[in-house]
C-alpha cells in the first residue's frame, strides 16, 4: 500500500554555521524519504531554520545587525549546505514567517481558551546593566562543587556537577559581566499534566503502530512516573521571537514556535504545491486518508518533541506526529567533537576538502534504528570509502566499460545467455530486501548485503576474467556477455545506492544513460543499450585532504576568558560542547604562567562566606591580591601566613565585588571543606615558575 508522509528533521539554530553532527540528522532523513519515493511512496520533506531565541538576539547586536538581518544570512549559509550535501528538501522555511505566527498564535489561543494556561510569577536572575533576565546558560560564576572559574549557570564542565545559576560563587553576567540580581517576573505556563491521558494513549498508539523506538517508550514512561511539570512557556522582553497574544512584553519560547515551524513550513509547501494541507493535519481526514507526519530529531530533543509537542497539537485539535524517529550523536575518533582537535568540522569545511557523498555513505554504513552514537573514525572511513565505493563498485564498471566501448561501439549485448540472466535476476532477489531495511531505518545492515553483493561480483568477474577473454579474437561474444552482465550489476548496485549517494550515482547514470526513480526500474537489465563514455565517477579519499580539513577546523586554544571589568561578550550555542581535551601539548601547558607565592596576608572576605583574602609575594612579579573560594576549608586564615602557596599569575584579572583579583590560587579536593592548597617546599623562592 502506498504512503502519504510529511516529513521533517529537527530545525537548526539559525546562531551558527552547521557542522557534521547536524548532518548525521538530515542524511538520514534525507536517504528515508529517497529510498521511500524509490518504493512508489509519497513523500514531502521540509525543514527550517529556528530563528528565534535569546543567542540569536545577543549574537545579531554583537555583530551590529538586526536580528533579521542575520537570521536571513543564515537561512542562505544553511541552505547551500544541505544544497551540497544533496538533502532535498521540498521546502526550507524559517521560523520567523507570517505563517508560523499565525499558527502558533493559533494554538496558543486554543491552549489557552481551553483552561490548559496558568500564570504565576518566577523568581529569575536579571541583568541590571542589560536590563534583561538571563537564560541559565547567559550566567557563569565559579563552580560550587569544584571551583573552576567560569562555570555556566546550569553545569560546570569541569567536574560535570549540575545546580541551579543561584549557587554559583561570583555569578556574572555573559553578556555584560554585572552581577546579576534575582527579579520576580510573571510567566505563562502550560499545564502538561492536563495531557497525561491523552499522552499514555499517544504513547500506546505508537507502541502499537511501531512510531517509538524501545529506548524512547522506556523514557516516556520514566517522565510519566516522575510526573510531568507544567511547562514555562513565556520569556521576556527583550527576546527574539513572537509577542503572546493579549500579553505585552512576553514572548513565545523558542521552543513553543519551533516546532509549529514544522507545521508552518509544510503549510507554505502546500500553498505553493498545490497540496491538501488538512489532510495531513485534520486528525479526521488524516485518519481517513491513512497520511503521516513522522519527525527526525536528535537524543538531546525527546522531551521537547515526544510530550510537549503532542500535547500543544492535541490541545489544538491538530494530529499529533505518526512517529518520532530519534539519532545519536556523532562523535569523531571516539570522542566528543572538539575545536581543540580540529574534529568540529562545519559542513562547509568538510565540503571545502572531501566530497559529501563520502559522508554520506560513511554515515548510512554505519547508522542503524537505534539511538546509538555513531562514530566518525577518520582511518576506517578512509578505508571503507576506499574499499566499499571505490574498490568494489566502481571497480566494477571500471573493469567492464572499455570493452563495451572498444569492441562494441559501447552497446550492451540484445540479450543474456540463460546462465547470465539467472545471475542477474539472482542479484535482484539478494538486493531486494535492501528496500524494507531502508524503510526499518538499517541502514548499516542495508550497506553490509550491499557490499556482499558488490563482492560476489567482483568475484565473478575475476574468474571470468574479461581482460584475458578480450585477447582472443574468437571470443567476442562471450566477452560482450561478460561485460553487459557486468555493467548492468553495476546498474543494479547504482539503483539500491541511490538514496545514500544521489550525486554520484548521478554521475553512474549519465554514463549508463538511463536513469531510475523506482527500485524496481533495474529489475530488468538493459539490453541492446548504448552506454555513454565513462569517466571517474569516484575518486579514493586522498588523507591529506582529511588532514587539511582538520588544520582548517583547529582552533587554537584561546586564553581562558576571564572575565575582566568588561568581558568579550560570547553568545553560548544552546547545545554548546564541553571542551575538555583529553590530552594537551606541552606548549597548552606552556600556555599557563604558575608560579609559587608567599602568603604575606590571609583574611576573611565581609559579605562574602565563600572567600578569602589573599596578598602574595610573587618576588619579580610583586605583591598580588586574590580572592580565593577556599573558606569552607581554612576556618584560620591568619594562620596561612608565611607558607607558600602555586597560582596562575596570568590569568586574566578580574574585578570581584571586594576588589581586583590577580590570579588564582591552585587547591586540590572535590570543593568545599575537601580542599587542601598545594605547596611548596621551603627554599622555593617567590616568583619561582612551577613547570
Ligand atoms: N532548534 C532546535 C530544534 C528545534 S526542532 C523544533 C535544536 N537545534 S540544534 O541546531 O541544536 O540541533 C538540531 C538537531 O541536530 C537536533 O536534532 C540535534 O540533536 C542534532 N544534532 C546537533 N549536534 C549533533 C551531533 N553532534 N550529532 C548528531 N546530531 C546532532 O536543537
Ligand atoms: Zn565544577
Amino acid at each position: 500500500m502506498s504512503r502519504r508522509l510529511f516529513v521533517t528533521c529537527a530545525l537548526p539554530y539559525a546562531n551558527g554555521p552547521l557542522h557534521i553532527g547536524h548532518m548525521v540528522e538530515h542524511v538520514q532523513g534525507d536517504i528515508w524519504v529517497r529510498a521511500l519515493r524509490m518504493r512508489g511512496h509519497t513523500v514531502h520533506f521540509v525543514c527550517a531554520d529556528d530563528a528565534h531565541g535569546t543567542p540569536i538576539m545577543l549574537r545579531a547586536q554583537r555583530e551590529g545587525i538586526t536580528p533579521e538581518q542575520l537570521v536571513a544570512q543564515t537561512w542562505q549559509q544553511h541552505t547551500a549546505d544541505f544544497r551540497d550535501f544533496g538533502i532535498g528538501y521540498d521546502h526550507y522555511s524559517s521560523t520567523h514567517s507570517d505563517a508560523n505566527r499565525a499558527l502558533t498564535s493559533r494554538i496558543y489561543q486554543a491552549l489557552h481558551d481551553k483552561g490548559h494556561v496558568e500564570v504565576r510569577p518566577v523568581e529569575q536572575f536579571f541583568d541590571p546593566e542589560k536590563s534583561m533576565f538571563l537564560p541559565d546558560r547567559f550566567i557563569k560564576g565559579e563552580c560550587p562543587n569544584c571551583h573552576s572559574r567560569d562555570q555556566y549557570g546550569d553545569s560546570c564542565e569541569v567536574c560535570g556537577k549540575t545546580y541551579s545559576p543561584t549557587d554559583l560563587i561570583e555569578p556574572y553576567s555573559v553578556i555584560s559581566g554585572a552581577r546579576p540580581v534575582l527579579k520576580d517576573s510573571e510567566h505563562y505556563f502550560v499545564k502538561l499534566a492536563d495531557f497525561e491521558p491523552m499522552l499514555r494513549d499517544w504513547l500506546a498508539g505508537r507502541r502499537a503502530a511501531g512510531g517509538l523506538q524501545g529506548e524512547v517508550v522506556n523514557k516516556l514512561e520514566e517522565w510519566f512516573t516522575d510526573g510531568l511539570r507544567s511547562w514555562d512557556i513565556s520569556r521576556d522582553a527583550p527576546y527574539f521571537g513572537f509577542e503572546i497574544p493579549g500579553a505585552p512584553g512576553k514572548f513565545f519560547y523558542v521552543w513553543v514556535d519551533a516546532p509549529v515551524g514544522y507545521l508552518a513550513a509544510f503549510r507554505e509547501l502546500c500553498e505553493r504545491d498545490g497540496l491538501d494541507f488538512e489532510a495531513f493535519t485534520d486528525p479526521a481526514k488524516a485518519a481517513a486518508e491513512g497520511t503521516e507526519q513522522v519527525h527526525f530529531i536528535g537524543k538531546d530533543i525527546v522531551y521537547f518533541h515526544t510530550l510537549f509537542w503532542p500535547a500543544m497539537l492535541h490541545g489544538a485539535g491538530l494530529r499529533t506526529p505518526t512517529a518520532v524517529n530519534v539519532h545519536g550523536f556523532l562523535t569523531v575518533d571516539g570522542a566528543k567533537m572538539s575545536k581543540s582537535r580540529g574534529t568540529f568540522i562545519n559542513a562547509r569545511a568538510w565540503l571545502d576538502h572531501l566530497d559529501p557523498d563520502y559522508l554520506r555513505y560513511y554515515l548510512a554504513s554505519m547508522l542503524g534504528p537505534t539511538l546509538g552514537d555513531v562514530d566518525l573514525d577518520l582511518k576506517s572511513f578512509e578505508e571503507r570509502v576506499n574499499s566499499h565505493l571505490v574498490g568494489k563498485w566502481v571497480n566494477i564498471a571500471s573493469r567492464c566499460a572499455g570493452f563495451v566501448h572498444k569492441f562494441f561501439g559501447n552497446r550492451l549485448a540484445d540479450a543474456l545467455r540463460d546462465d547470465l540472466r539467472a545471475r542477474y535476476d539472482a542479484a535482484v532477489a539478494q538486493l531486494a530486501p535492501l528496500g524494507d531495511l531502508y524503510e526499518a531505518r538499517d541502514y548499516a545492515a542495508a550497506m553490509r548485503r550491499f557490499v556482499e553483493v558488490a563482492d560476489t561480483t567482483n568475484s565473478w568477474i575475476a574468474e571470468q576474467a574479461p581482460w584475458v577473454i578480450a585477447k582472443d579474437e574468437s571470443r567476442r561474444d562471450e566477452l560482450h556477455q561478460v561485460c553487459s552482465l557486468a555493467i548492468n550489476l553495476f546498474r543494479l548496485l547504482s539503483t539500491w545506492l541511490k538514496p545514500v549517494l544521489p550525486a554520484t550515482v548521478a554521475r553512474a547514470e549519465a554514463f549508463l544513460g538511463a536513469a531510475t526513480t523506482r527500485f524496481t526500474d533495474a529489475d530488468a537489465p538493459l539490453l541492446g543499450h548504448v552506454l555513454q563514455p565513462f569517466e571517474a565517477l569516484m575518486t579514493r579519499v586522498d588523507p591529506k585532504k582529511i588532514e587539511a580539513m582538520i588544520d582548517a577546523s583547529r582552533e587554537s586554544l584561546k586564553p581562558a576568558a576571564a572575565p575582566a571589568s568588561a568581558p568579550a561578550p560570547a553568545a553560548p550555542s544552546p547545545t554548546p560542547a564541553a571542551e575538555t581535551p583529553a590530552t594537551v601539548g606541552i606548549d597548552d601547558f606552556a600556555r599557563l604562567d604558575l608560579r609559587v607565592g608567599k602568603v604575606l596576608a590571609c583574611e576573611f572576605v565581609e559579605g562574602s562566606d565563600k572567600l578569602l583574602r589573599f596578598e602574595l609575594d610573587a618576588g619579580p612579579l610583586g605583591t598580588r591580591q586574590i580572592f580565593s573560594g577556599i573558606r569552607a576549608a581554612y576556618g584560620e586564615p591568619g594562620k596561612l601566613v608565611g607558607r607558600n602557596v602555586v597560582f596562575i599569575a596570568n590569568l586574566a584579572p578580574r574585578k570581584m565585588r571586594f576588589g581586583l583579583s590577580e590570579g588564582m590560587i591552585l587547591s586540590a579536593g572535590d570543593g568545599g571543606s575537601d580542599l587542601f592548597l598545594l605547596d611548596a617546599d621551603q627554599g622555593a623562592k617567590p616568583g619561582a615558575t612551577v613547570r
